[in-house]
């Protein structure tokens, strides 16, 4: 089934679109389908976490393990408020960026922000054998992802449209978003103008 919500709606608010970007849960597939995307709109495509990879010259994981998480949420701010003024991008988002509400204002003010939605255990199938993502590398990764799910929710669920990605084909989540995108710039004076 299909599910998208849409909120505030961006030219409602007065908000100049230049940018798309993905937010949600690790291992909704914001970096896949935003490559996708990104490539059908010609756009650049950018992963936060790649860019506070290059600003610190080492791996996500590595930060998280040598110099803590707030290391890491440090830069994440630094690398989302640079993106602030840059056009045609996509951007890929880290699963917690936007549960700082700085970051998510920073990302609404030039972005269209899409919440790519599965459920926890789907989550967790995607995840499972992955080791790079330092917050699920737990005992009861599933309770973990479970517990976190529902921490955040609620910030996730304020993007302006939320893409359930539940039993579809990536190739469907990849038009949706990029349909949501051109709706969104439709009808202004260009989305990148200001
Ligand atoms: C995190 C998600 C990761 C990465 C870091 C923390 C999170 O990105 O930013 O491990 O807090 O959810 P992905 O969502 O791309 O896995």
């Amino acid at each position: 089934m299909v599910v998208i919500f849409l909120h505030d709606l961006p030219m409602a608010t007065g908000r100049t679109i230049h940018n798309l970007a993905l937010i949600g849960f690790m291992g909704c597939g914001k970096s896949t389908v935003g490559h996708m995307v990104a490539r059908d709109l010609k756009f650049r495509f950018v992963d936060t976490d790649s860019l506070v990879e290059e600003r610190a010259g080492i791996s996500v994981a590595e930060i998280f393990r040598s110099e803590g998480e707030s290391v890491f949420r440090k830069l994440e701010k630094e690398v989302i408020s640079d993106l602030a003024g840059k056009q045609e991008l996509v951007i890929a988002t880290g699963g917690g960026a936007v549960i700082n509400p700085e970051n998510f204002e920073s990302l609404k003010t030039h972005a269209l922000l899409v919440c790519l939605w599965a459920k926890a255990e789907s989550i967790h199938e995607r995840t499972k054998h992955q080791k790079h993502r330092p917050l699920l590398q737990r005992e009861d990764p599933l309770g973990v992802i479970r517990q976190m799910l529902t921490e955040r929710e609620p910030f996730y669920k304020q993007a302006d449209v939320i893409v359930n990605t539940e039993l579809r084909p990536q190739r469907e989540v990849v038009a949706q978003v990029r349909h949501q995108f051109e709706e969104s710039i439709k009808g202004t004076s260009g989305f990148a103008k200001d």
